[in-house]
């Protein structure tokens, strides 16, 4: 009768409903031939990078670092090390000591760089960041001594010693002006000058990427291979000497950051990015760039979520149709959120609430959705990630020749698409900031570096 005939239309409209939804994410959900197609196009990338010949027109930079060794345990000493390019800046007192009492011990402080700070003058920006230090040297009691200085600048530089690295662009939420194609230690250095209230020996500059790898190196000389998946998303790895066409020398190995970031930016993956990548990157300080970035980190995976959702709202599937105020918010959905509602722990209830924080009023059914959204948007991330992976380490494989793999991931993926390779994962515990300073007790070391 008509009961049947209501739960008809109901069945009917869920149905539509979830047809509709599986249709927006649809080309979220990368099958494993398209993750190994973009794993052959990442190996093809780091390849050109490499190149004498097609290296200045690469996507994939696969930068030099002069990074050529891991710690041998014999680096001892106090030394400073900077950490810009996360969410925060950080000072670090970092102290090592070697021989049968190894340990490294640490001291740090957090410091906020406002936006406009961020988006302001290279002067500003070098300005803020020794002030900083100098509330630092001060907080420490240490402004009279002139230690040795490690500087994690986690952007691409082209560098042609350990000490010295030319900006090739910003990425992420940085975009001062007047400091693309300039040195940052220079930059950093003349901030030190004008402030004229203490000296500093700057060693080393250091990719986060670099700064983890050394820092698990430390304990696992075997770590090659060094990953942030944070605020950006960055991968560098020990390359043979003899593959590195634009550094003289064949001998040995040295550390290369790929800034694998920039994957794509030639358009070689614009066929896997959906409309909602592409508003995230219209939106951005960088359009265009950095566009598997864009698709695998932190700063970006919250903006995808937001851009399905608007959608969804538009096609009446969420939020009973009503595009809020809140939902149009750029950047209401931060990573930590997107985490937390994705997590298996957290129940629907749970979600509802961090919604409500972010002044979204949802139903369950809308909490149920948001959380397949998050979660879809954070799977292809992984996966992404595990095909640029298994793309390096298919290529440290053939390095090495015939010799049995070493290695062993986690990531389903990529036991799938580098079935050869085995990987162990080891976390970085504080990567870029001890890896800056173990990077310059090495530098110090073997070169005696700095001192100017
Ligand atoms: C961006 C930067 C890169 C850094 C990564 C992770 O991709 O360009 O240098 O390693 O973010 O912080």
């Amino acid at each position: 009768g008509r009961g049947a005939a209501v739960v008809t239309a109901v069945a009917r409209r869920l149905a539509t409903q979830r047809r509709r939804i599986d249709a927006t994410l649809a080309p979220f959900l990368l099958p494993l031939d398209i993750l190994r197609e973009v794993k052959d196009k990442m190996r093809a990338e780091l390849e050109y990078g490499l190149k004498r010949e097609t290296q200045a027109d690469a996507t994939v930079k696969m930068l030099p670092t002069y990074v050529c060794g891991t710690p041998d345990g014999t680096e001892k000493g106090k030394f400073l090390a900077l950490d810009l390019g996360g969410t925060n800046f950080r000072v670090l007192l970092v102290k090592i000591k070697s021989g049968r009492r190894r340990s490294v011990q640490m001291y740090n402080k957090i410091f906020a760089i406002p936006l406009e700070i961020m988006q302001g003058t290279g002067e500003e920006l070098f300005d803020h960041i020794v002030q900083c230090i100098a509330d630092f040297l001060e907080y420490m009691g240490i402004k009279g001594a002139r230690l040795p200085l490690g500087f994690t600048f986690s952007f691409p530089c082209r560098q042609a010693s350990i000490d010295k690295g030319t900006l090739v662009g910003w990425t992420k939420g940085f975009k001062a002006t007047d400091c693309e194609g300039e040195d940052v230690v220079d930059m950093l250095r003349e901030a030190i000058r004008r402030r004229n209230e203490f000296d500093l020996d700057i060693v080393a500059v250091v990719n986060d990427t670099v700064g983890t790898m050394m820092t698990c190196g430390y304990e696992d000389p075997n770590c090659e291979i060094g990953l942030i998946a944070g605020t950006g998303s960055n991968v560098c790895y020990m390359e043979d000497m003899k593959n590195i066409e634009i550094v003289e020398g064949n001998e040995g190995k040295m550390c290369i950051n790929t800034e694998w970031g920039a994957f794509g930016d030639n358009g070689c993956i614009d066929h896997i990015r959906t409309k909602y990548d592409r508003e995230v990157d219209e939106g951005s300080l960088n359009p265009g760039k950095q566009r598997y970035e864009k698709m695998t980190s932190g700063m970006y995976l919250g903006e995808i979520v937001r851009q399905i959702l608007i959608d969804l709202t538009k096609q009446g599937l969420l939020f009973r149709g009503h595009v809020s105020e809140s939902l149009r918010k750029r950047g209401i959905f931060e990573t930590k959120f997107l985490s937390q509602i994705e997590s298996d722990r957290l129940a629907l209830l749970q979600v509802r609430r961090i919604l409500q924080q972010l002044g979204l009023d949802s139903t369950c059914d809308d909490s149920i959705i948001v959380k397949e959204v998050c979660g879809v948007v954070s799977r292809r991330a992984a996966r992404l990630c595990g095909a640029g992976l298994a793309a390096i380490v298919e290529k440290k494989r053939e390095n090495r020749g015939v010799e049995l793999p070493w290695y062993h991931f986690p990531f389903a993926v990529l036991k799938e698409l580098a079935p050869q390779c085995d990987v162990t994962f080891m976390l970085s515990e504080d990567g870029s900031g001890k890896g800056a300073a173990l990077i310059t007790a090495v530098a110090k070391r073997l070169h005696n570096v700095g001192q100017k």
